[in-house]
């Protein structure tokens, strides 16, 4: 057996490629970002020519950087950004149009229309989704009404859907394909049955023959083909969506077990064992993987839209730092938030609120309020959101948190994760391999092949790196959050 495993990571902003030893450390890495395209306000675009593109450089340069080759790998897995659809042609291989990312809120009328219609009650039955923009089935939808073509190409079998990881199956091995763990990101998926439902298909008015077959996020895929960047064969045993994945990097195999990773938005996912549990506090269920035979496993997610990305927009667009670690040194200027809340309400709000019609707001501004507060309300916005999401999850479940795992590349912020223990009162704690998303899908890959013998053995893999305590009373936690809630009431009702 090869010494290593290796996983491509297709993320919102960039796409990695990584190789990891027996014990879960990471041996190499190679990372390169895409074009984020904003054709209008609410669109984002990726271009699915450009994604692959990064895929085949950040392959063949980690081989190159470290001497490796395919020879080196027991196996392969693919994880992904989710929801974000794209449409190619089967005989061309030729996409469409843009991918629609998961961010974009043109598909705002079509979600409506569901609510409206009732429809939306039975996507949360069999979907366990909200009808949202955020979900591929409406934007799948809106590609087979605008593009042209498509529709036609649908019905006579040659335009074909997919997310990211489908996608680049396609190119690696030429295999149509998924995991569950994606496709209940559609709203399209029967979460018991885990296969494409013929009345949620229809609600879309999706031909079915336009769907990957979804086969266990642990198991057979496909093998490589020689003329990829790999050069050579190897199988592709693992895919799960990126947040599912990182559940699995940090092990949380048990029911109870949950973590939250801090990326462009943040998803927090509580691993609910065999039972499907249904939201009623604005949680999604979702699969949290399906390994080889076994029975499916089952998570509630609280989805954050905007986390990370709000640094960035203060980089990018207020430019008042040059880096996101410099959010940290300027927050560290002012001892509080000086008063003001940032609700970062770029594309709605996400859970627990599920509301379109939201929009970005900082409030309590006064003449003393300067670069610093605003700094220090971004980093605690993305502490308040997780806060909303761990509440909704204990009302759901009726079990209290008693530690939370992070991971993802906020956690190198040292200021917000304090803020994170303190906001949520209990301590946060980070393991050492913070790489948990491609570690995740690498050990989907790895238990398939047999590589890793069973879950216990990835449990050993895991060691903490870093524990926060929360330092706030519970006076001051509190008003805090009082005043956080009052925030996010003044954002609703925005936009029709
Ligand atoms: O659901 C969207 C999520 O999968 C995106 O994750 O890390 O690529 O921003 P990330």
């Amino acid at each position: 057996m090869p010494d290593f495993v290796a996983a491509v990571d297709q993320g919102t902003t960039s796409t990695r490629f990584m190789i990891f030893d027996h014990g879960g450390n990471e041996i190499a890495r190679h990372q390169l970002e895409h074009e984020q395209i904003l054709p209008k306000p609410g669109w984002v675009e990726h271009d699915p020519t450009e994604i692959w593109e990064r895929t085949r450089s950040v392959i063949e340069s980690t081989f190159t950087k470290t001497n490796l080759s395919v020879s080196d790998l027991a196996a392969l897995g693919i994880t992904n950004q989710r929801e974000t659809t794209v449409v190619w042609n089967r005989r061309t291989g030729r996409p469409y149009c843009n991918a629609i990312v998961w961010q974009d809120t043109r598909t705002d009328r079509i979600a409506a229309e569901l609510e409206r219609s009732g429809k939306g009650d039975v996507i949360r039955r069999k979907a366990g989704l909200p009808p949202a923009t955020y979900f591929s089935g409406g934007k799948l939808q809106w590609i087979l009404e605008n593009i042209e073509g498509v529709r036609e190409d649908a019905e006579n079998g040659e335009a074909i859907f997919g997310t990211t990881d489908t996608w680049l199956l396609w190119n690696l091995t030429g295999q149509h394909v998924t995991d569950p763990t994606n496709a209940s990101r559609t709203m399209l998926m029967d979460l018991e049955t885990l296969a494409w439902d013929d009345e949620l298909l229809s609600f879309f008015n999706i031909p079915r023959q336009m769907l990957p077959e979804i086969k266990p996020s642990s198991g057979f895929f496909g093998t490589t083909r020689s003329d990829g960047p790999l050069h050579g064969e190897l199988a592709v045993t693992g895919d799960l969506g990126d947040q599912q994945a990182a559940t699995v990097g940090q092990v949380c195999f048990r029911p109870g077990e949950a973590k939250n990773t801090y990326g462009t938005g943040n998803f927090l996912l509580l691993n609910t064992g065999h039972e499907l549990v249904r939201s009623k506090h604005g949680l999604l269920t979702t699969l949290c993987y399906q390994f080889g035979d076994d029975k499916p496993v089952y998570a509630l997610e609280g989805s954050i839209a905007v986390t990370g990305s709000a640094v960035q927009w203060l980089r990018d667009q207020l430019g008042i730092i040059s880096g996101a670690a410099q959010s940290e040194t300027l927050a560290s200027q002012v001892a509080d938030n000086g008063g003001i809340y940032f609700v970062p309400a770029f594309s709605g709000l996400f859970a627990p609120y599920w509301r379109s019609d939201a929009r970005g707001a900082i409030v309590g501004l006064t003449r003393a309020t300067t670069n610093a507060h605003v700094a220090r309300a971004t980093l605690e916005a993305i502490c308040y959101q997780s806060r909303d999401v761990v509440q909704a999850m204990e009302n759901d479940s009726g079990v209290k948190l008693d530690v939370l795992r992070v991971d993802g590349g906020v956690t190198a912020n040292q200021l917000c994760m304090q803020m994170q223990a303190d906001i949520l009162g209990v301590p946060v704690s980070k393991p050492v391999v913070a790489e948990t998303t491609a570690l995740g899908a690498a050990y989907a890959a790895g238990l398939a092949v047999g590589f890793w013998k069973s879950t216990a053995e990835l449990e050993q893999n895991w060691n903490e790196d870093r524990r926060w305590q929360p330092s706030w009373s519970e006076e001051q936690r509190a008003a805090g959050y009082a005043g956080w809630q009052k925030a996010v009431g003044r954002t609703l009702d925005w936009v029709d």
